[in-house]
């Protein structure tokens, strides 16, 4: 799960400076400077689930609990607000993060801190917003209908054609993203790739749930989905480690992989639909509550819109779920 970063600037038939997007990206997110370097963490530059309410983590303490587990990974952690949030629910959990930046200064020393998986545990392990920063490659096809590696200037976020993907590409892109003269595609086998090494290694009676925002087949943006964040704006990806840089995840092609990896059951569906399975529906208390006792109805018109947003259905509630029994 180590992200290997390489930098190699002038390969492409003397074209100085330009990378594959797969590279750039990889070094802008986690290489010397890279964003997710930064103190100040994602929670600065976007909101997750974790960052939007409390109610979060207590629908993930009681995912764990129905499945007996008591040990929680988080999987790219950011700064280790879903575990402290854990912690403080069941101070008996065993939790671990895992994350390319260093242990946060305020994290409660019961919660262990590494920059890899550890193999053969039995765990819940999350990962959310995760499948959406692995590195991927861009591909767009010329007008001869050849596919060709899109490459970028790391300083600039100039893009120029570069040459044709890796035999393994190409099969990854005609079996998930057909693409037609013009277009764009996203290689996602490097999140195939880290999701099937993560199933494969856990121990039995594990579950990996990977929560993010992704497509299928049918739903493909012809364009693409990679973009950047910055300071809670969206921005141009210019992969200079100023900005996040993320794109939707071809969810089904990773569920093709943790089959492969010898996921025993898999279960794909809405943060909706899995949220309400948890106990998190919640409408709007009475209006006549304002009346007659002001102070609870405040609390639980508090309570029902962070439920309401968690499971806005145009917003995080339309982020998929991927759970992986092992
Ligand atoms: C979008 S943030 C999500 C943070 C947190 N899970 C949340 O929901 O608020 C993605 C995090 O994954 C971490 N990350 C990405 N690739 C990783 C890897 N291979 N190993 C460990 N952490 C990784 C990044 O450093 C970053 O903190």
């Amino acid at each position: 799960m180590e992200t290997a970063i390489t930098w190699a600037p002038g390969r492409f038939g003397g074209v100085t400076d330009y990378l594959p997007w797969r590279e750039a990206m990889a070094a802008a997110l986690y290489g010397p400077g890279g964003f997710y370097r930064d103190p100040a963490g994602p929670a600065a530059h976007f909101r997750t689930s974790v960052h939007a309410s409390a109610l979060f983590a207590e629908a993930l303490l009681q995912l764990a609990e129905r499945e007996r587990l008591r040990t929680v990974v988080d999987i790219g952690a950011g700064r280790g607000e879903l575990l402290t949030a854990l912690h403080e629910l069941d101070p008996r959990l065993r939790l671990l993060g895992v994350e390319v930046a260093e242990r946060p200064a305020e994290l409660p020393e019961a919660i262990s801190w590494r920059r890899t998986m550890p193999g053969g545990l039995t765990a819940l392990v999350i990962a959310n917003e995760w499948l959406d920063n692995v590195p991927i490659d861009v591909v767009e096809v010329d007008p001869h209908g050849v596919p060709r590696l899109v490459l970028v200037h790391p300083e600039t976020g100039e893009e120029i054609l570069g040459p044709e993907p890796t035999a393994e590409d190409v099969d990854w892109l005609q079996q998930w993203w057909p693409a037609a003269a013009g277009q764009r595609a996203e290689v996602g086998r490097g999140r195939d790739e880290a999701w099937a090494a993560l199933v494969s290694g856990l121990g039995a009676g594990s579950l990996a749930v990977a929560i993010d925002y992704g497509h299928d087949l049918e739903t493909r943006p012809a364009g693409g989905t990679l973009t950047g964040f910055r300071w809670g704006r969206q921005v141009a990806p210019i992969p200079d480690g100023s900005c996040d840089l993320t794109a939707h995840v071809a969810f089904d092609s990773v569920v093709a992989a943790a089959r492969l990896a010898g996921a025993t059951s898999i279960r794909l569906t809405t943060q909706r639909a899995a949220l309400a399975d948890l106990g998190l529906t919640g409408g709007r208390p009475a209006l006549d509550r304002a009346r007659t006792d002001p102070r609870s109805y405040v609390a639980e018109l508090a309570h029902a819109s962070e439920i309401g947003e968690l499971r806005d259905p145009d917003g995080l509630g339309g982020f998929s779920w991927l759970m992986a029994r092992r």
